[in-house]
């Protein structure tokens, strides 16, 4: 907590790799990454953050003696598609870029998975570096090598495993963040302790405003915290055979809300807060409980401002959007339901009278 810089691993065997967490390492990503590349990088971001924070890393990736491309893509959801990918599989192709180039995604999730999976299929196969910008990539999608872009049917339908080679999390990128995209972020930091660690839930509840205020200290704090839950539970699990798929508590009900209000409506991070507050109350419900956990969910993430309470949707419309759920295993749902605080389980058989006084 004194030391706001840190490294962390994400243990894969040989594709084990570090996540740099601390204030100032955009200057610093030449001397961390020089190792990972024959000696050019591909930098692919968005207009919006280049503005904000290219400049910085370009300057330290030229000083370490590096070629250096930019590929800037749409800034946008709606940019994650197929289109994209190709114009930058096309550029990559223009540029000769081999093997042993790096790719650098410097952005938000969208940016992250899109050059994600572009590394991924590149030459079948290239290195990557993640350098998330939003609080959202640098807790939650910069880690754990999942890569890919939306298909017009659904989101993120068509992606790969895919782990990058270093994750540079420079905390200070985030004070250029809008205040709801920040605040949309919050919930995957609340998600982590909810499923995995109480005391972290209750240090939540104790630097809330300190949080919301972005206190640099309590940020690198949640920051570290996060990113090692989630380099446990990949490391664990990388492909999503049983734990990892726990990370997706609320996401159930969330992906019901964003599909349903049109993404973009809803940010992620919102949808989940709502859906988070859903999935505690069904655990409640299923074990015949009072929602104690609930409300304090609840009462937490009122605090950081995000939503509590869904859209107002029919019971039929909640099953036919859950239904299309990637935890749908022969045809039944699937739920990560709470145990108590910082225990989480995936349920199936939840009988849909539960789901319907939930959804009434
Ligand atoms: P995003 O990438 O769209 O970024 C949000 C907005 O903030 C964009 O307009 C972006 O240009 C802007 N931005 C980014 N950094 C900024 C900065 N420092 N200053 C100012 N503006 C900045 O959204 P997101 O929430 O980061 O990511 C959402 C995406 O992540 C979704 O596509 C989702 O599917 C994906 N995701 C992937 C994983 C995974 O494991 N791979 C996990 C969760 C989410
Ligand atoms: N965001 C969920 C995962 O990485 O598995």
């Amino acid at each position: 907590m004194n030391d706001p810089r840190r490294t962390l691993t994400v243990s894969l065997a040989e594709r084990s790799y570090p996540i740099h967490i601390g204030s100032g390492l955009l200057s610093e990503a030449g001397g961390l990454l020089a190792q990972a590349t024959k000696g050019a990088v591909v930098i692919v971001s968005n207009a919006t953050v280049a503005m904000h924070h290219l400049a910085p890393l370009r300057a330290s990736l030229d000083a370490a003696g590096l070629r250096i491309e930019v590929i800037l893509v749409p800034d946008g959801e709606a940019y994650k598609n197929f289109d994209v990918l190709s114009d930058v599989l096309t550029r990559l192709i223009e540029f000769k870029a081999e093997r042993g180039t790096l790719l650098l995604a410097l952005g938000g999730g969208v940016v992250g998975d899109l050059a994600g999976f572009a590394a991924a299929i590149y030459q079948r196969g290239m290195p990557y570096a993640q350098v998330p910008t939003t609080l959202l990539a640098q807790v939650d999608s910069s880690v754990g090598g999942k890569t890919a872009v939306n298909h017009p049917l659904a989101k993120n339908m068509i992606g790969a495993f895919w782990q990058p080679v270093s994750v540079i999390i420079d905390t200070d990128t985030l004070r250029t963040l809008p205040d709801r995209e920040y605040r949309s972020g919050l919930a995957e930091v609340i998600k982590y302790g909810a499923i995995r660690d109480a005391g972290f839930f209750a240090w939540l509840e104790e630097h809330a405003d300190g949080l919301v205020a972005r206190d640099p200290a309590a940020l690198a704090h949640a920051v570290d915290v996060s990113c090692r839950i989630k380099a446990a539970i990949v490391a664990a699990d990388e492909r999503e055979s049983g734990e990892r798929a726990l990370l997706n508590f609320g996401h159930t009900f969330g992906h019901a809300i964003e599909a349903e209000a049109g993404y973009g409506a809803w940010l992620h991070g919102e949808a989940v807060a709502a859906g988070m507050v859903l999935a505690a109350r069904l655990s409640a419900e299923l074990r015949g409980e009072t929602p104690v956990v609930a409300e304090r969910i609840v009462s937490l993430l009122t605090r950081v401002g995000l939503p509590v309470a869904p859209p107002k949707m029919t019971l039929a419309r909640w099953l036919e959007l859950m239904g299309r759920d990637k935890k749908v295993e022969r045809n039944a749902m699937r739920f990560v339901v709470l145990e108590g605080l910082g225990h989480a389980r995936l349920r199936a058989n939840v009988p849909e009278s539960a789901l319907r006084s939930l959804l009434a």
